[in-house]
Formats: structure tokens, sequence, C-alpha cells
């Protein structure tokens, strides 16, 4: 194992793949079907020509641009494995700022009232639009048990796989998935919390995003736009009209979106904004809250 492991390695490094090292590892142990601490505790075990060769077959097929998630099938986020194939966005590690971010603002939100802060979701109905693999939209069925959760995209195909991963971690009662444009299949609801991790990339961006995401990630996840930022207007603009009136709105932000969607945000409609940065310093997560009693 070890002999294939530095091959592979070496041959994604020929290639320019990034992150190779990871790359090769994450796809010997798909193929060998063990953990990291097996393959590191038997580097001399031996694998069948069959297995070898699904290996190098998928060594080529990440040499040649293919996410390494969509080799194995697979990605995690918020420690939940999920399903992922090319109709649907890979969960980014940034995005679970997101989650932290909602459930931050659901807590203060019961201490304002003057509950303890202490969630369960009671009485909180939320919606995840453009839930791609659902990730959002399962993560906070796990953290808040008694919330009643709604999950919308426009991609069928996405759904499919949402709803698979639901059922996979237990939450296909939990959650109740739409195909929908924004909000259109959603009158007359009106939600505690609406969350959402739109596209954001410019298309006129599309040559400086790295092969595998350009080339094997869904168009409809990635752009929002000529100039990325596009798509954020017109989902403030519905959040407001299906939001309860001191409901939560809690956006993912593009590296370069906040000049362009805090504006939206500063009218006299919404109040408590606030921007989180990611690990690298980058604004990733905007907060806001429909005023009460809109002036
Ligand atoms: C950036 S991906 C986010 C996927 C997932 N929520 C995540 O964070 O990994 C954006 C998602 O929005 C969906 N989408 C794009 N336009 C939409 C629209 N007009 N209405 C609803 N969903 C849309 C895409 O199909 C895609 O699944």
């Amino acid at each position: 194992m070890r002999s294939l492991l530095k091959q592979g390695m070496s041959q994604l490094l020929a290639a320019n793949v990034p992150f190779f090292t990871l790359s090769a590892e994450l796809l010997l142990l798909h193929v060998a079907a063990c953990d990291r601490a097996w393959l590191y505790a038997h580097p001399e075990e031996i694998l069948s020509a069959e297995i070898t060769n699904r290996y190098f077959s998928l060594i080529q097929r990440r040499a040649n641009g293919e996410p390494t998630q969509h080799l194995t099938g697979k990605q995690e986020f918020w420690g939940l494995e999920f399903e992922v194939n090319p109709d649907v966005l890979i969960p980014r590690p940034e995005t679970e700022h997101l989650i932290e971010v909602a459930l931050d603002r659901l807590a203060l939100r019961e201490l304002r009232a003057g509950r303890p802060p202490c969630l369960t979701g009671n009485g909180i109905t939320l919606v995840d639009i453009g839930t791609g693999s659902g990730c959002i939209a399962i993560a906070l069925a796990k953290e808040l048990p008694d919330a009643t959760v709604y999950a919308a995209d426009i991609s069928a195909a996405a759904l499919t796989v949402a709803r698979r991963n639901a059922a996979r971690h237990g939450f296909a009662d939990r959650i109740r998935f739409l195909e929908s444009n924004l909000f259109d299949a959603f009158i007359p609801v009106r939600f505690d919390l609406i969350v959402c991790n739109p596209p954001y990339v410019g298309r006129r961006a599309a040559d400086s995003l790295a092969r595998e995401v350009r080339e094997h990630e869904p168009e409809v996840a990635l752009y929002g736009g000529e100039e990325g930022y596009e798509f954020y207007a017109e989902l403030v603009a519905q959040s407001h009209e299906f939001l309860k009136p001191d409901g939560l709105l809690v956006l993912e932000l593009g590296h370069d979106s906040l000049p362009a969607v805090q504006p939206l945000l500063e009218s006299r409609q919404w109040t408590n904004l606030a921007v989180t940065n990611d690990l690298a310093g980058i604004p990733r997560v905007l907060a806001t809250e429909r005023l009460i009693t809109p002036q």
C-alpha cells in the first residue's frame, strides 16, 4: 500500500493536481475500504490486482481533473458524511460558519426574548434555499431536533441527492424538500430563519476557477450572474417577504460579495446586521433580522 500511495502521489504531482498527497490517500482508502489509521498501521499490505487497477484508474481520472469527491462519492460536512455527485455542489468547509452563525443568532434571539438559550428548535420554522446536497438543512435538522425544516432547490437532480442524504442520516421525515425557484413554491409559509449559500461566482471570473470546479460542478450552483452578486438582490427582496417580523436571514458570501450585498440590507427594513469572517479572514457569512415594525 505504501508503494501504491507513493506512485499515486507522484502521478498526481506530475499532473499539477492540488493537494495531491491527500487525493492519493483518499483514493487509496476508498478502493481498499479502510481508514487512515489502518493504512498507516499496515503499509506492507498487498492489494489485489483488481483493487490496484481500480486505484490507478481513479488516479488517472483525478489527474484528468475530476474532483476527488466525485471519485469517492462523498464529502464530510458538520461531522456527517454526504453523498455527492456532479448534480450538486461539493459542500465546502467554510459553509460550516453559516451553521454556526445561524445557531448563535437563534440562541441570541431566545436570550433577548427572556428565554434560556438552550435550543431545540421548538416552534422554529426554517428553510435552506438552494440546498444542493442538503448539507445545510441536514446539519440544522440535526442541531435543532424540534424545528420544522424545509429545503428548496431549483434543480430536481440536486433534490434527489439531498433526499438520499436526508434518508442516510435519518432525517427523511424531518425535512420537506421542494423544487422551487427561490420561494415560488412556499406561499404562504413564513419563516423564523432563512439560510442560503447562493451561487455567487461571476461568469466573467469563470476562467479563474480551478479546473475541477469549472468543469465538474453544476453551473447552476456556481454562477450568480455576470458579476456573481446579482442573485442576492432577488434573494434579499423575497426573503423579506417570507420572514416572520423578527425572522433571521443568514447568507454565505463569495470572497468579494460583501460590498455589493451589504447595501441591500442597510435599508430600514433590516436590523442587527453582522458579518463573520472565515478562517482565512474573508467576510463569509452575513446575518441580519427583519425589523419587527418596518417604518
Ligand atoms: C452554492 S450551491 C449551495 C449548495 C449547498 N447549499 C451547499 O452549501 O453546499 C447553490 C445551490 O442553489 C441552487 N439554485 C440556483 N439557483 C436557484 C434558484 N433560483 N432557486 C433555488 N435554488 C437555486 C443550485 O441548484 C445549488 O444547489
